[in-house]
């Protein structure tokens, strides 16, 4: 889960990372309120969770009360990259000598945790790791040793934080640490963390994300949620227990096996290409069992999103065998015929492995409307991207 910069900062805030007063605000009268209670100047930030705030539009300073309003109704129902804003923050502002950025995250290909950090953070970071990523540091950090001030200093060093800041920057180093291991986070990144004039380091913006796996022992991550901004299919998909995830393209994937659907969504990227372009719309594992339930609510959240074009169902009967899953979409054709759902869109289905011969003939027995075969994982996919580029 990605939380919003004022929930980081909560965050930062209990593990004793310097973190400026701020308060969320809905409402232009809101902000005003919470500028009053601030006092002097204030900025007013669009909460959303993506990046480049700032350079939207969405991050604005604000010298009075009045003013922390006139910008909080500018920025409240912006769009950021397809976000729409419903909430600022409105902190206090500070004045700025240097912007540093800072991270710690899971490095998956390296196997470790990640210490990244670099003294030309702000908005352009994006930039400087393609242009100069000399001038980002990264440091492995040892799952088993942590990060304890030593560690945290030589991190500093390494990225060549200036002499009179390390102390202070050490300090918030270890601080965040303490984030990343006690909020079981994959990632919590500072950028920027600002030098003032005055010479205090602080975390001017902060994005974490904490490990859904990890959630069980984090009750208290729960206030975190906010149904209201994730995807309405990903978020039904979630009732229903079923491992979903929306993609932009216009064919539909039903498949068993995380392994086996990454390798689909890959054969049907593929396929597209010579169809015009079209792309997978989403990840779906229904995983071992595959019973019609699964199988019905799995089709019916897959026809429920309006750009996919035609589904392909791509099985590869294990311990669960063909003919169960074969059952399993005439059952689910039946159970949406009984809740008023007629499937209209062509479904290509692959059945190999287990029983893949008792489980074509129920398939062709039962003659569903729309619904083929293709014996083979790539002729199957084409056919489903070809559907996709004709329904278009
Ligand atoms: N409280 C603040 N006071 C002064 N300047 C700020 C403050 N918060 C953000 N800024 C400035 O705005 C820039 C962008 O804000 P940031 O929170 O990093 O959003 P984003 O990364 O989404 O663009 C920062 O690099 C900083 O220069
Ligand atoms: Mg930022």
């Amino acid at each position: 889960m990605d939380l919003y910069e004022y929930q980081a900062k909560e965050l930062f805030a209990k593990h004793g990372v310097p973190v400026l007063a701020g308060e969320v605000a809905t409402t232009p009268e809101q902000a005003r309120e919470i500028a009053a209670r601030i006092g002097g100047e204030t900025v007013v930030k669009a909460q959303v969770k993506t990046g480049g705030r700032g350079k939207a539009g969405g991050v604005k300073l604000a010298t009075s009360p009045d003013e922390a309003a006139e910008k909080a109704a500018l920025i409240l129902g912006m769009d950021i990259k397809g976000h729409t804003v419903h909430r600022v923050l409105v902190t206090q502002a500070s004045d700025i000598a240097e912007e540093y950025y800072f991270s710690f995250l899971l490095d998956r290909s390296g196997r470790t945790f990640l210490a990244m950090a670099s003294v030309e953070g702000g908005v352009e970071i994006e930039e400087v790791a393609h242009t100069n990523p000399d001038a980002i540091a990264r440091v492995p950090v040892d799952a088993l040793l942590g990060v304890d001030a030593a560690t945290a200093r030589s991190i500093a060093e390494a990225a060549h934080f200036p002499a009179e800041t390390l102390d202070q920057v050490a300090d918030v180093i270890a601080s965040l640490w303490t984030v990343f291991t006690e909020e079981d986070a994959t990632l919590v990144e500072v950028n920027p963390m600002v030098k003032t004039p005055d010479g205090k380091v602080i975390a001017l913006d902060g994005k974490v994300t904490l490990d859904d796996n990890a959630s069980f022992r984090r009750p208290d991550h729960a206030g975190f949620a906010d149904p209201a901004a994730a995807d309405p299919l990903e978020a039904r998909a979630a009732e229903k227990h079923l491992n979903y995830v929306k993609l932009d393209g216009e064919v539909g994937i039903i498949g068993n096996g995380a392994g086996l659907v990454m390798s689909t969504l890959d054969v049907v990227a593929y396929a597209g290409g010579m169809h015009g372009g079209v792309k997978p719309a989403n990840f779906l594992d229904i995983g071992g069992g595959a019973s019609a339930e699964v199988m019905a609510n799995g089709l019916q959240i897959i026809l429920s999103d309006p750009s996919v074009r035609s589904v392909f169902v791509n099985v590869f009967g294990g311990i669960t065998s063909c003919d169960a899953v074969a059952n399993g979409i005439v059952a689910a054709f039946a159970l949406l015929e009984q809740s008023g759902e007629t499937v209209t869109r062509p479904l290509v289905v692959r059945l190999d492995g287990n029983n893949a011969g008792v489980g074509r003939r129920i398939l062709t027995q039962a003659a569903l409307p729309g619904v083929r075969q293709v014996d083979t994982m790539d002729g199957a996919a084409d056919q489903a991207a070809e559907l996709a580029a004709q329904g278009a």
